[in-house]
């Protein structure tokens, strides 16, 4: 599986930087003060740093860019990356200075002389979560060297080891997600899904998977009716990790876990169908805050619930037109099988308040197309039915830079989804549909349980590079929500 790349942390060392291998980033305030790094630097390519940082070009980049020294004369290195950053930047800025480095130096081992700036932690998580590859399912090249470690010179860096060491499990977890989300559905079919969650156990989480005769034992109507067309077994996996008071009401995370949507017997067009391997992208958030909350020893309650299934048309898979009966024991006339991210959702938030007495619950779900109509890949949907809550969240999402935008609930939607002969219907039409989308999950939210649903479908896979991440699996949210535990759900000390 594509893994971090290594990190280290060390004291400055002025004297190595000449035999430095790799690509060497160095950050100049924007009014283009040189740190004692820097000075040097200078020095050995006999001052063409300081000629860049008095050029035009250097004037004009955006903070957090860097202008490239290529194969410098008297140094090692191949390049020297000169970035303008302020001394303290914030979290979000410093992040994207860490990453423009690493999208820039490819596989080349990075020597970040961060001495005089604030957040070096930051910048190295940039350059993680921008320097991973999906290449697993690449036949390696002959020559093909592993990529190079990211070496941090600080000026404390047993101190910036330990701040580090959080933000290296966040990006843990958000990898995790992401090497989730990039398997093909071949790979990664329920069964395997479910062996990955249960190696989170290495990590202290509690791990359950329910299988389909448990499912059926409890009486996951719609759930089951999605999978039922599949040949691999449908699943509930649930994670428990236990880090807050013994008595304290878990956080509850749920996800969408549609390992493959083809649409069922409502089945998709041909062209573009092979993006709905990402269709799992809800779950894959949630195994991915788990590995992170696990991997930082949170001290809360939180727990996973993810359902895994795959939507295939078959002899045996679901009509439009069936009825189905939920485990909280509403009846769904499926109009559309292609709406079934709603039925698997239904299920899994109903058994997380049984059995979990969650004090709040968060689900996420590749959910709707029209959640990318009205947002594009710029920011998620977020509905909720406490306004605290989704502040809350909002600001953890501002914080880690993760886009999300609030969408409305309201009664009146309630009226597109009344079905002719069962309790309602499983779509509500071309008007707002990732409200009413949102809408029908809402029937399975008990009304005193704070709870927000993000429709990541627009965020979770992106066809072109994005600040911190290549191509393909984002990872969103994971860092968002780790945020809102540590912000709310932590026990202090
Ligand atoms: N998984 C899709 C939603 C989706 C579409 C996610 C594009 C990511 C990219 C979901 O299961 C679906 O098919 N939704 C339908 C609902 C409709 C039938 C009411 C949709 O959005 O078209
Ligand atoms: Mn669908
Ligand atoms: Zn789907």
């Amino acid at each position: 599986m594509a893994e971090l790349r290594a990190v280290t942390f060390e004291a400055v060392d002025l004297d190595a930087l000449a035999e430095a291998q790799g690509r060497i980033a160095v950050f100049v305030t924007p009014d283009g003060k040189l740190s004692p790094a820097a000075r040097r630097l200078n020095r050995l390519t006999k001052g063409a740093l300081a000629r860049a940082v008095e050029s035009r070009a250097f004037e004009k980049l955006d903070e957090g860019k860097a202008l490239a020294l290529g194969y410098p004369a008297g140094m090692a290195a191949e390049a020297v990356d000169v970035v303008k950053l302020n001394r303290r930047p914030d979290a979000d800025l410093a992040r994207q200075a860490g990453a423009g480095v690493a999208a820039s130096g490819g596989r080349s081992a990075l020597l970040l002389l961060a001495e005089s700036v604030k957040r070096p932690e930051e910048i190295a998580l940039g350059a993680l979560l921008r320097g991973y590859e999906f290449d697993d399912r690449r036949t390696p090249a002959e020559d093909a060297e592993a990529p190079g470690k990211i070496t941090v010179m600080c000026a404390n860096p047993e101190e910036v080891e330990t701040a580090a060491a959080a933000r290296i499990a966040v990006a843990e977890g958000v990898i995790f997600t992401r090497n989730l989300v990039n398997e093909p559905a071949n790979v990664l079919t329920t069964t395997e899904f479910a062996a990955r969650i249960e190696g989170l156990r290495d990590l202290g989480v509690e791990v359950e998977i329910l299988e389909e005769t448990d499912l059926e034992k409890l009486g996951m109507g719609a759930l089951l009716c999605v999978g039922q067309g599949s040949d691999s077994p449908s699943k509930v996996a649930i994670m428990r990790w236990k880090g807050g008071a013994k008595d304290a009401a878990p956080l509850a995370l749920i996800g969408k876990g549609v390992v493959f949507d083809t649409g069922g017997i409502s089945l998709k067009p041909a062209a573009g169908m092979e993006d709905m391997t990402m269709d799992m992208g809800g779950a894959g958030v949630v195994a991915g805050v788990m590995r992170a909350i696990a991997g930082r020893k949170a001290k809360a309650n939180v727990t996973g619930l993810v359902g895994l299934v795959e939507n295939m048309p078959s002899g045996n898979a679901t009509r439009p037109g069936d009825v189905v009966k939920s485990l909280k024991g509403d009846t769904i006339e499926v109009i559309n099988t292609d709406a079934e991210g709603r039925l698997v959702l239904a299920d899994v938030l109903w058994h997380a308040q049984e059995t979990e007495k969650p004090a709040a619950m968060i689900d996420l779900a590749t959910l709707t197309g029209a959640c990318i109509i009205a947002l594009g890949h710029e920011n998620a949907a977020v509905f909720s039915n406490d306004d605290g809550f989704a502040q809350d969240f909002l600001k953890a999402a501002g914080t880690e830079g993760e886009g999300a935008w609030r969408l409305p609930l309201g009664k009146a939607y309630d009226e597109q989804l009344k079905s002719r002969i069962a309790d309602m219907k499983n779509v509500g039409g071309r008007p707002a549909g990732s409200i009413t989308a949102a809408q029908f999950l809402k029937r399975f939210v008990k009304d005193d349980v704070p709870w927000i649903h993000l429709d990541i479908a627009g965020v979770a896979s992106i066809d072109k590079d994005q600040p911190l991440a290549p191509k393909g699996a984002s990872g969103w949210g994971v860092r968002a929500i780790d945020r809102l535990i540590s912000d709310k759900f932590e026990t202090e000390g």
